[in-house]
């Protein structure tokens, strides 16, 4: 019996792609320049409704500089998902900060804002949803145990191009995101 498999994540790589990736080899620029701006800005006021945007080599890159930029490192922690794509803890791991995992819930897949409340110390500064496989985290919910923690949402949107929580696009919610992951997802 042959079986089908239905795959997780796919790429769509087609003609528009392939003709971007010859022009730029074609035009020996292949560290910044021109290309990178345009889809900087084209991803910025399409996908997250204009709020700036920063191209970088992996989505561990973005999220290691969203957390940076906000100061955390050694004795700090910040709340994962225990479930989900490496990249998450290791961006905190890669601060000097400590990545404490909370549950997910069983009906989404996404952080458990009740088991991130139990995960809250004080050390917590801050709390890093996954939107997983494009469907947002319960955004509200752990807004308000991160203004209880006195802590800050750093969102990983590496899954979650063009969705929207509320009618905003996901990656706008919180103080930094990464949404650009180096693969695109199906
Ligand atoms: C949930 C999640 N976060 C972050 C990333 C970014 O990973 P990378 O550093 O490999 O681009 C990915 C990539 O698939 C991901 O699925």
């Amino acid at each position: 019996m042959t079986q089908s498999m239905i795959p997780p994540a796919k790429p769509i790589i087609g003609d528009d792609e392939r003709e971007a990736v010859d022009r730029v080899m074609r035009s020996g620029m292949i560290a910044q320049g021109p290309e990178v701006a345009t889809f900087e800005k084209e991803f910025a006021d399409q996908m997250v409704g204009g709020r700036v945007c920063v191209a970088v080599n992996s989505g561990t890159s973005g999220q290691h500089l969203g957390l940076i930029a906000a100061g955390i490192g050694e004795g700090d922690e910040v709340i994962v998902p225990s479930f989900t794509f490496a990249a998450t803890a290791n961006s905190v791991a890669l601060t000097g900060a400590t990545p404490v995992f909370a549950d997910i819930s069983r009906d989404t897949f996404n952080l458990d804002p009740v088991s991130v409340a139990a995960a809250v110390t004080e050390r917590t500064v801050g709390i890093m949803p996954v939107h997983l496989y494009g469907h947002p985290a319960d955004m509200d919910a752990l807004g308000e145990v991160a203004d209880r923690a006195g802590a800050q949402i750093f969102e990983d949107a590496a899954q979650a191009h063009g969705a929207q929580y509320n009618g905003q696009p996901v990656g706008s919610l919180a103080r930094s995101a990464c949404s650009a992951s180096t693969r695109r997802r199906t």
